[in-house]
This record gives C-alpha cells, sequence and structure tokens, in this order.
C-alpha cells in the first residue's frame, strides 16, 4: 500500500502540489489525470524523490520513503517516461535487463526474465533479444521501454504519460497490453496522463489534479457519473470524441469470406478494437472467430471505408 499524505511541493510563488493525500493500494493502477501545469509530474517525481515534497510524506508499507536513501528507493520504484528512453547501442536483452544487472542477478535469471517479458508483450524472444532499439517500430520500442521499468519487479511502478508518443489508434492498444500484462504480474502503477479518456480505460482509480490540488479521486464509473467539480466534468466530456464512430461499429457489420493471420477478435467487438489490432501488429487484417467457430476477416480497407464513410 503506498500512502501519500498531505504532500506539497512549493516553487518560490508556484503551489505545484497543494497538500495532496491519497491511498493507492498494491496491485492496482492509479491514474493521475489533469491539464497541462497542474501538478502531476511534480507528484509522481516526488514519490520516488526526484523531487524531494516542501511538506508532507510518503509511506510504501507502512515506511517512510524519506528513511530510505534515494538510489535504493529508486531500485524498487520503477519509472517509465515518454519516449521509451532505451539505450541506442545496447540490444533488446541488454536494455530490458538493465536494472537486473545493477542489482546483480544472475545471467541466467537475467535471461530467463528478458524472456518472461518479451512474450507477455507478444514479442518472441528468439526473435527480438538480439535486436537493436533502431530496429524496431515504435510501438515496438514503447513495449520495451515497458519491459524494462518491469523487469526488476518493483514494488511500484511510475509511468509519466507513457504513451503520450504514440499515434492514438495504437495508443489503445498499448493501454490494453499493460492492463493485461498488469494483472498478469500483479503490478502496482500510478500513472500520469492528461487525457480522460486513457485514464478511464486503465484506471482502477483516477485521480483528478487541477492547480496543484487533488479535486477527485474515485473509481471510472463514479467520476463519469458523478463528476466533482466542473472541471472534472468538463475533462469527462472530451471523452472518445474521435473514433467514437468507429467504436460503435460491430465487427458482425463488416466481416467478409477468407482468412487472415494472428490474434482473434469475437464479432461483437468493434471496429475501432480491430483498427488498433491491425495498427499495433502491423496487419491488413484480423479473423473474427465465435466460440472458436471461424466468422471470416475483417480488414484495414473494409475499416477505412467505413470510417470514411461517416468523415
Ligand atoms: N523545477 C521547477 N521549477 C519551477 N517551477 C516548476 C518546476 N517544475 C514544475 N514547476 C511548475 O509547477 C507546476 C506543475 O508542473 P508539473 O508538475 O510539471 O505539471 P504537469 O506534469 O501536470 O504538467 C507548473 O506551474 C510548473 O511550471
Ligand atoms: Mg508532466
Amino acid at each position: 500500500m503506498i500512502e501519500i499524505d498531505k504532500i506539497t511541493k512549493t516553487y518560490g510563488a508556484t503551489q505545484a502540489v497543494d497538500s495532496v493525500s491519497m491511498t493507492v493500494e498494491t496491485g492496482t493502477i492509479t491514474v493521475i489525470v489533469g491539464t497541462s501545469g497542474s501538478g502531476k509530474t511534480t507528484l509522481l517525481r516526488m514519490i520516488n524523490r526526484l523531487e524531494e515534497p516542501t511538506s508532507g510524506e510518503v509511506r510504501i508499507n507502512g515506511e517512510s520513503t524519506l528513511s530510505l536513501k534515494p538510489h535504493i528507493l529508486r531500485r524498487r520504484i520503477g519509472y517509465a517516461i515518454q519516449g521509451h528512453g532505451l539505450f541506442p547501442h545496447h540490444t533488446v536483452a541488454r536494455n530490458i535487463g538493465a536494472v537486473p544487472e545493477l542489482l546483480n542477478w544472475s545471467r541466467d535469471k537475467i535471461a530467463a526474465r528478458v524472456d518472461e517479458l518479451l512474450d507477455l508483450f507478444s514479442m518472441e524472444p528468439a526473435q527480438f533479444r538480439d535486436r537493436y532499439p533502431g530496429e524496431l517500430s515504435g510501438g515496438q520500442q514503447q513495449r520495451v521501454g515497458v519491459a524494462r521499468a518491469l523487469a526488476s519487479r518493483p514494488d511500484l511502478l511510475l509511468m509519466d504519460e507513457p504513451f503520450g508518443a504514440l499515434d492514438p489508434i495504437i495508443r489503445t492498444r498499448a493501454q490494453e497490453d499493460l492492463r493485461r500484462i498488469q494483472k498478469r504480474l500483479g503490478s502496482t502503477i500510478m500513472l500520469v496522463t492528461h487525457d480522460m479518456e486513457e485514464a478511464i480505460r486503465l484506471g482502477d482509480r483516477v485521480a483528478v489534479m487541477d492547480g496543484g490540488k487533488l479535486v477527485q479521486y474515485a473509481t471510472p464509473p463514479e467520476i463519469i457519473t458523478h463528476p466533482a467539480t466542473e472541471f472534472v466534468a468538463n475533462m469527462v466530456g472530451d471523452v472518445e470524441r474521435p473514433l467514437r464512430l468507429l467504436s460503435l461499429i460491430p465487427l458482425s457489420e463488416v466481416v467478409e469470406e477468407g482468412s487472415a493471420e494472428g490474434e482473434a477478435l469475437p464479432p461483437e467487438a468493434s471496429l475501432r478494437d480491430a483498427l488498433s489490432a491491425c495498427l499495433w501488429t502491423g496487419r491488413l487484417a484480423v479473423p473474427v472467430v465465435q466460440d472458436g467457430r471461424h466468422m471470416g476477416r475483417v480488414t484495414l480497407d473494409a475499416i477505412r471505408a467505413r470510417a470514411e464513410l461517416h468523415t
């Protein structure tokens, strides 16, 4: 459990974070959302003491982070920022194994962990472990960046706008991957975003920041149905606008005869799901399968045609 207790950060006359208190349960994703300058990054960076709080404290499992040396603390807390931050001259395996290497894990244990994570991120270990970041697509680099942050099994993973540089459609897929992997590993994640849609998709709980203050801390359904302030209501109002139409059309409406490679989707999945699956994995079509029975495929061309019908 992570307890943030009346934490404050002042820069001169600016109250970047103003007495924020919240409790984060182990094994959950908490998303901190707010507009630019609302204090999200400062709040996150006070948790691993990249910034020292002006007042207040953070406790991890009852232990004040002030009682730990910052470098020890940062080994227990993973940190992933926008862009992947991979070492360009190191292989994928060395990048993912960087922190375990620092912690003196054995070679075998590091190699096993690297392969486990590549598998989890749907990247065939034999095919990817010896590649260099420059030989990967943007989505693959981003996955390796997150795998690296998870490699040493941190008590807590802090992520600051990790998907900010990704295309909005690929971002949906990246969010789904993170959610699935977080469930599998039972990781505790605090993620910062300015995108309320991302917050609602990913968060077990959502913390809304405005002007350095925590204005609401609640589950996504509560945020949507009972926004605490007008500011929160406005942020919720913007959700899903760009891709709303595609998310309303089920695959059953556009499924056609033929086969396709890779992971299948059910007929009730939306065109938006299929679009993100295609773009994320570089496929031109996805198979549609219901209860194990092959129904056909949905192609990227068909999705584009439907999208254009509405524009
Ligand atoms: N090192 C700093 N020195 C002075 N002001 C800062 C510093 N870091 C952040 N701020 C100010 O604190 C406020 C919150 O910033 P930040 O935490 O980066 O917000 P967000 O991540 O939500 O965009 C902003 O007004 C910003 O200008
Ligand atoms: Mg920020």
